[in-house]
């Protein structure tokens, strides 16, 4: 670890890097990244290292998620708005359903770069480099779009200091106030089955809350009540803006990425000797690798050698992706194998990028049938192995997009295209986000209530 430095993933082979075309100019943005100031704190990180290692240890939950991609074009107050109220919903009915404190993690305020499967995409005979999200390139259709821009890397910088800063206005300004748990409730989403289980759920907690307010427990005496704890994550993809933000915390005097709380590497940039692995290796947030398909068993363990040599539980968290098709045949061994070699790590499940299919009219999109089929076979698989399924990875906004089909709402295929504003994968709208709450609770007290029974037997 001694010769990790934030460049030193240079020297390693990587993948899914942009080609930028002046390289100078590339050069002069770094520079001016380096000069602003960090995006989180070094002792936040640590706050948030400290939650997962609860859930590592079968504490607490993880809910993470927020846009595929987050992009220049959709930049609104409101759209940050509801995604950090839907998941504030989705936390209360986790935390209230199955009597378990949730960590609250946004896929937000950072992510822009997307790794492709191909390096081009073709249209009609034309074919131009894909587009790797606004951070890197535009998604139009036309080859000065998708030229690599550097200074895409500067508004990206400010637009996720931007959404920072709303997003910890809400957290700790009094809107996520536990009194408001009515007022969460969207317009759009109250009139749906799930709204509706909310405010029943909703009403519940309002009587807790009079009791514990008779007995003297309000906002005024328990801050926990008045605001709650919100985290930031994005997949480190673009290692140059990465080290760009990366600082030496003055307090320990070890390194952060501080332009996020938590980063993870994606499937496709996880290579055990590549650049991606090289550098989350150095930084002291807390960090996470997606677990997919192809990952064998002595590649994951070597792969958690390299990002948590010192064992630490709340340092990696793994997020496995399958497909509903696929848990079975997968998990189980890797579950063994890591629990066997007594690696601790949070296991979380994301049930979106192996249940990604394409629709007739050509849009992608995910069943939520199928979403949520991998949650429930990952719970089992946990079950049936004596580990914790602890945290939960989703593509999700809290706007009325029709992007995932099914859900008590009942996407058709023919209904997608009516609201489909995606700039990559499909998201779960709000209604469906709350539905899939729901189910997570229940999965998950049946969980705790397993592990209660087994540690008292
Ligand atoms: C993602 O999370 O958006 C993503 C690209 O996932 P994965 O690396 O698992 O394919
Ligand atoms: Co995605």
């Amino acid at each position: 670890m001694s010769d990790w430095r934030p460049d030193s993933w240079k020297s390693r082979p990587i993948v899914q890097v942009p080609e930028y075309p002046d390289a100078d100019a590339v050069n002069r943005v770094y520079d001016e990244l380096t000069s602003y100031p960090p995006l989180v704190f070094a002792g936040e990180a640590r706050n948030l290292k400290a939650q997962l290692a609860d859930v590592a240890e079968g504490r607490a939950f993880l809910l993470q998620g927020g846009d595929c991609a987050e992009s220049f074009a959709e930049f609104h107050p409101n759209n940050i708005r509801d995604t950090f109220r839907v998941l504030l919903q989705m936390a209360v009915v986790m935390t209230f359903a199955a009597s378990c404190p949730v960590v609250k993690v946004g896929r937000l305020a950072g992510q822009f770069a997307k790794p492709r499967s191909s390096n081009s995409e073709v249209q009609d005979g034309v074919e131009l480099p894909s587009y790797r999200g606004d951070i890197i390139n535009g998604p139009n259709f036309d080859a000065e779009s998708r030229v690599p821009d550097p200074a895409r890397m500067l508004k990206a910088y400010s637009q996720s200091a931007a959404t920072l800063n709303l997003l910890r206005a809400f957290a700790q300004g009094g809107y996520a106030n536990l009194m408001s748990v009515h007022k969460w409730n969207l317009d759009f989403v109250s009139k749906s089955g799930a709204g509706e289980k909310y405010r029943e759920l909703a009403d519940r907690i309002g009587e807790a809350l009079a009791f514990m307010q008779a007995c003297g427990i309000d906002p005024d005496s328990v801050h926990q009540l008045q605001g709650t704890d919100f985290y930031t994550s994005h997949e480190a993809l673009l290692l140059g803006y990465e080290q760009a933000l990366t600082r030496v915390d003055s307090t320990t005097g070890d390194w952060y990425d501080t332009s996020a709380h938590l980063l993870w590497v994606g499937d496709r940039t996880r290579q055990l000797d590549g650049a991606h692995l090289e550098f989350l290796s150095g930084i002291g947030n807390p960090i996470a690798a997606k677990v997919g398909p192809t990952t064998e068993i002595d590649g994951l363990l070597k792969l958690i050698d390299k990002l948590n040599p010192k064992n630490e539980a709340g340092r990696l968290t793994l997020i496995t992706r399958f497909g509903a098709d696929k848990v079975e045949e997968h998990l189980p061994r890797l579950l063994r194998a890591v629990k066997a070699e007594g690696r601790k790590v949070v296991w979380s499940c994301d049930p979106m990028h192996g249940n990604t299919q394409t629709s007739q009219s050509g849009l992608k999109t995910r069943p939520f049938d199928r979403v949520l089929k991998e949650v429930k076979q990952v719970f089992a698989c946990h079950r049936a192995e004596g580990t914790y399924a602890g945290g939960i990875h989703l593509e999700l906004t809290g706007q009325n997009v029709t992007e995932c089909i099914g859900g008590a709402v009942a996407i058709t295929e023919e209904g997608l295209s009516s609201r489909y504003h995606t700039h990559c994968d499909p998201r779960l709208n709000a209604s469906q986000s709350i539905e899939m709450a729901f189910q997570l609770a229940e999965a998950l007290k049946e969980e705790r209530l397993a592990m209660a029974e087994n540690a008292a037997a």
